[in-house]
């Protein structure tokens, strides 16, 4: 096989930054003229052009200039399914799932129809710079096919399984916790690490889970030890209220995924906007993580998630973000991280709105800041580290997969490139701090426009038009 190289500046990260408070930018890597050197997809060799490319005199070297270069960004949670409905007006969680999702889930019985969907869903995650996704897929076992199909086609690092729910929903959308055992381990024989599928037991919450299906989930955890778990938790106050009462042997949320030994490493909560603290100290205790969805949080009326809170040096909770599309309503992990910005922004005013603040209350505040640095960590290696998926994905570290993206700071709205220009002069970023800057306005007044090129294992995926 031929090695390639890219030659460009490039971005990514060696550490979290919310434990360099203050000065964040050294959990960054910046590298002004780098090269990354890649043979049949993995990345060889990384570092300044002029220390390596003497290593390398007979690679074939593509230049991008004029851009910034980040890993591919990492979607902790997003619905397949929900491609066409996103966007959907007027309620929240519970009767938008029934008014809106279940009834367009349900036509991805029909494999035509899903494949439809799901060239039409990678090729928008692609244009997003989306290069990894932990997916819900349907009640149906085609949809699931479908959706490794295309991601293998795709040669996608992917993460996702049949999403079981046996309990409210329409009839003719239910699992049996039977069935449910018996699909999910037909489909864990055929996909799970097959290239790079990577396959989740997922109940889809614990308002459609019987204790019957969660038991079967048990089941399945413990035939496959190193299965990802991915479900939703504590997202709205009436789905809380309506868990517990199915669930009233749990003292709480978490406690129903406990109960059934799902908690632990490999397990994602999507959501956990109203998760307590005890509940925060078991997600950080038994390294399972939460997966924070701010576009949707917004979108459906769900509440502020405590990213300050959640962390806590103290108890550090594993932390990936995602869109939730279609609760969310754009697929961009950009415009994700736009409103994370905001949701941390609004925590803050109400933790200034208290009498009497406490000095816990200000560490949390500053946590809640989301610097270009800790937003750009969170979709890249925070990720990859929350969804245990860092030893393929999330930085440019020999090894990895080439999956990457070629950021236009420059693109987006009209003004773009005079807003940006205030911050760094025609050149280009030159320091750590001058590609923070950038990417910081990327987040908040770009957006998909700004993904020039999606590059998977080497190869270039997709060029803006
Ligand atoms: N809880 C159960 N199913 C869903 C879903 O499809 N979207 C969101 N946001 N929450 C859920
Ligand atoms: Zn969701």
């Amino acid at each position: 096989m031929v090695q390639t190289a890219i030659r460009a500046t490039f971005f990514d990260f060696i550490d979290d930054p919310w434990k360099h408070v203050g000065e964040e930018h050294r959990a960054a890597r910046f590298v002004h003229d780098g090269l990354l050197v890649i043979d049949d997809g993995m990345i060889v060799a990384f570092g300044d052009y002029q220390d390596i490319s003497g290593d390398y005199p007979n690679v074939e070297v593509t230049e991008i200039p004029g851009r910034l270069i980040t890993p591919g960004y990492i979607d902790g949670h997003i619905h397949f399914p929900q491609t066409r409905m996103l966007g959907a007006y007027g309620e929240q969680l519970l009767p938008w799932l029934e008014k809106s999702v279940f009834p367009e889930e349900m036509r991805y019985g029909d494999r035509e129809y899903a494949e439809d969907g799901a060239k039409r869903f990678f090729d928008t995650l692609l244009a997003s710079g989306t290069t990894t996704c932990q997916a819900f897929t349907s009640s149906y076992k085609v949809t699931t096919e479908v959706f490794f199909d295309e991601a293998a086609k795709r040669n996608m690092r992917v993460i996702g399984g049949l999403t079981g729910i046996d309990r409210f929903a329409p009839d003719d959308y239910l699992v049996t916790p039977e069935s449910f055992y018996a699909d999910s381990a037909d489909l864990i024989d055929r996909y799970s690490a097959a290239g790079r599928n990577l396959y989740a037991i997922t109940p889809r919450f614990g308002l459609g889970a019987s204790k019957e299906l969660l038991e079967q989930c048990r089941r399945l955890k413990e035939a496959n030890p190193d299965l990802w778990v991915n479900t939703h938790i504590s997202e709205n106050p009436a789905e809380i209220r309506a868990v517990l009462a199915v669930h009233p042997d749990c003292d709480d949320y978490l406690g129903v995924y406990e109960k059934y030994g799902l908690v632990g490493p490999r397990f994602s909560g999507g959501h956990g906007i109203w998760l307590s603290d005890s509940e925060f100290r078991r997600f950080a205790a038994s390294g399972a993580s939460v997966t924070f969805c701010p576009s949707s949080n917004l979108f459906l009326g769900s509440g502020l998630f405590r990213l300050g809170r959640a962390t806590d040096p103290e108890h550090r909770v594993k932390l990936s973000f995602g869109t939730d599309m279609g609760g969310g309503n754009r697929f961009s992990m950009l415009n994700a991280l736009e409103d994370a910005y905001k949701v941390g922004m609004l925590n803050n005013t109400l933790l200034d709105g208290s009498v009497n603040p406490r000095e816990q209350d200000l560490e949390e505040a500053e946590r809640n800041k989301l610097s270009p640095y800790r937003a750009f960590y969170s979709i890249t290696l925070g990720a990859a580290e929350a969804l245990s998926i860092d030893e393929w994905v999330g930085n440019f570290e020999v090894g990895k997969e080439a999956d990457f993206v070629a950021l236009d700071w420059t693109a987006g709205p009209p003004a773009m490139e005079w807003h940006q220009s205030l911050l760094v002069d025609e050149h280009g970023p030159a320091s750590t701090e001058d590609a923070a800057a950038l990417l910081f306005g990327v987040m908040m007044v770009g957006d998909e426009r700004c993904v020039d090129e999606t590059w998977i294992m080497g190869e270039r995926a997709y060029k803006k038009a």
